[in-house]
């Protein structure tokens, strides 16, 4: 049995498997290297030679038990024919939003456009150093992809003051994101992702009035369509103001948790498997901190099933020594 299906099914405490989110990327010199040559992400995202060695990169250096497929949560817009560019220093930058065309959109037409992405899945997961770790695939979820897709950029930048404004428009695209995405997610599982993530990273800026409609209802649907499938699902509902009750609602596999929560209240309130939840900023400090806090994590969660992570992505500027030594932390606790 897989590593990360030993805590998520059978309940196993006494093993600690990691991976880290952003684990293929900026912090590595060999990620950096290939980057320096495809300055156009979402062509480089759609290289399916380059993608799957990125996916590989941190599998060959660190003792990691899952491989995540080096893509992006916004190949759905593109997918839906929405334009997007990722910026130097300034981060996604989304086309016109065109409602009319989009709902136009086909699943084969959608598929075509990705199929490079499922080429790399398929290629990630038949990799022979893949044959006793997990390979994840995910998607943002739908609240996260309607903010991307609507705001055109990140929230963290601006939020459209009329944001809310054109419900018709909101709940006629959640329609079309949740029919996509989960095309999108049976089109990983069929070519070998074994886990899927959900990644919602803006749970946290919606207003309690709208959870039920804007993040529950969607996610839950997702939820129990991957399970359907067969496959374990992990959700991120980054810095969603109450874990508890999305747990209790939306009833995922394994819930992954961000730095602002307090583990020792997630270990009592939580009954299931957690993962994550380390400052990515304490990679930056030395390594009896590192220790320190890693060990912190793994000591709560000794009794919970737990997959060590971060509570959010691995910061570009981490030295991988830092990384490495982490990875050994949990694997020698
Ligand atoms: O985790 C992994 O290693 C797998 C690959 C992965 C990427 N993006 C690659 C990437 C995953 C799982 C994502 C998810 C993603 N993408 C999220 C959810 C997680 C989160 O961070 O909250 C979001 C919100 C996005 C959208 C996105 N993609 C943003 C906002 C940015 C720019 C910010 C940044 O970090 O530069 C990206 C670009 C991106 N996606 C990079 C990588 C490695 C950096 C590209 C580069 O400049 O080299």
């Amino acid at each position: 049995m897989k590593p990360l299906n030993r805590v998520i099914f059978n309940k196993e405490t006494n093993i600690n498997p990691i991976w880290i989110m952003r684990q293929a990327g900026r912090y590595l010199p060999e990620f950096r290297e290939i980057r320096k040559e495809n300055p156009d992400f979402i062509k480089l995202c759609l290289n399916d030679n380059l993608s799957t060695q990125i996916t590989l990169q941190p599998l060959k250096r660190f003792d990691l038990d899952a491989a995540i497929i080096f893509s992006d949560i916004l190949m759905l817009p593109y997918g839906l024919g929405q334009k997007i560019k990722f910026e130097k220093n300034f981060g996604p930058k989304l086309g016109e939003l065109k409602l009319d065309k989009i709902i136009r959109s086909q699943e084969i037409d959608f598929i075509e456009k990705l199929q490079s992405v499922y080429n790399i899945v398929k290629k990630v997961s038949s990799d022979p150093i893949l044959k006793n770790k997990n390979t994840i695939g995910f998607v943002g979820a739908p609240w996260t992809l309607l903010v991307y897709m609507i705001n055109q950029q990140s929230p963290k930048i601006k939020l459209k003051e009329n944001f809310f404004e054109d419900e018709i428009l909101i709940d006629k695209l959640l329609l079309i994101i949740v029919k996509f995405l989960k095309i999108h997610i049976k089109s990983q599982i069929d070519n070998g992702a074994n886990v899927i993530q959900v990644f919602d990273s803006w749970a946290g800026l919606l207003d309690e009035k709208y959870l039920s409609r804007y993040i529950y209802t969607p996610t839950l649907d997702l939820v129990n369509y991957v399970k359907s499938l067969g496959v374990p699902v992990i959700c991120f509902p980054r810095e969603i103001k109450n874990y508890k009750e999305f747990c209790e609602v939306v009833n995922p596999d394994v819930i992954s948790i961000d730095y602002n929560q307090d583990p020792r209240e997630i270990a009592k309130t939580i009954k299931i498997p957690v993962q994550g939840g380390l400052d990515p900023k304490i990679l930056l400090s030395d390594i009896s901190t590192l220790k320190k806090e890693a060990s912190k994590y793994l000591n709560i969660f000794k009794d919970h099933p737990y997959i060590f992570n971060l509570g959010h992505g691995v910061l570009p500027e981490t030295n991988p020594n830092m990384f490495d030594y982490l990875v050994k932390t949990v694997k020698n606790y």
